[in-house]
């Protein structure tokens, strides 16, 4: 799988095997969402361009840099949220445009019911954030908008990925590089990725 990062770093292992237990309850789990998605996007934005910038120390003039491309997150309703709260805490300045999907139960296709994108992008690279790539299909459909906004770099970051989602999102966007936490073994009959960790909207909003 090329254009796939599944972390190897500890805390990240940590944090979602404690994600995973059924027994963690919504405020832990929140918490949780929020802290593994900072080491996420921080693995993600390993090449993120930046500008030299100078600035004088008490000691004298340090040779610095900055961040040049402006970064919106884009997290998909309603599981996302969480993750951005976590996100805002390392890139404050990053704008969040929302998208509302929903999978329809039955068919398990991405229903659109929120999208207030401008006409004109105001950021040059966008992180597409989903706790679950399960068929790929709101992650696909989540792309198609913002590339049609207009915005060539992005990025997708998740917590647990199945092989299926991975899959559709390669054939659909292979440009788009993919972040995990863990790649599982497989979806089970109703779309839902074995082992995973359930509903991670109902698990974080107690629903
Ligand atoms: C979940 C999840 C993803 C989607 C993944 O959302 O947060 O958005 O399913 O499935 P897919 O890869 O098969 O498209 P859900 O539809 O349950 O909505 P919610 O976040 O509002 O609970
Ligand atoms: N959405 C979830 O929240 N969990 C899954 O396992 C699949 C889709």
């Amino acid at each position: 799988m090329s254009n796939v990062f599944e972390s190897s770093h500890p805390l990240v292992a940590h944090k979602l095997t404690r994600m995973r237990d059924k027994d963690t309850n919504p405020k832990k789990f929140r918490e949780l969402v929020r802290e593994i998605s900072t080491l996420l996007v921080y693995e993600a934005t390993a090449d993120l361009l930046t500008e030299s910038l100078s600035v004088e120390s008490p000691m004298g003039l340090a040779q610095g840099a900055e961040l040049k491309e402006k970064i919106g997150l884009v997290p998909i309703l309603r599981a996302a949220l969480g993750m951005v709260e976590g996100i805002w805490e390392l890139m404050p300045n990053a704008e969040v445009w929302h998208i509302g999907l929903y999978r329809d139960e039955e068919t398990l296709q991405p229903v659109e019911y929120y999208n207030k994108l401008p006409v004109e992008p105001t950021v040059s690279v966008c992180m597409v954030l989903d706790p679950m790539l399960a068929t790929g299909g709101s992650a696909v459909a989540t792309v198609d908008i913002v590339k049609k906004w207009g915005v060539k770099k992005i990025k997708y970051v998740g917590i647990i990925g199945a092989p299926e989602g991975i899959a559709h999102m390669q054939e659909k966007h292979p440009d788009v590089a993919i972040y995990l936490g863990a790649v599982d073994e497989k979806l089970n009959d109703i779309g839902y990725i074995v082992p995973g960790l359930g509903d991670a909207g109902d698990r974080q909003f107690g629903t």
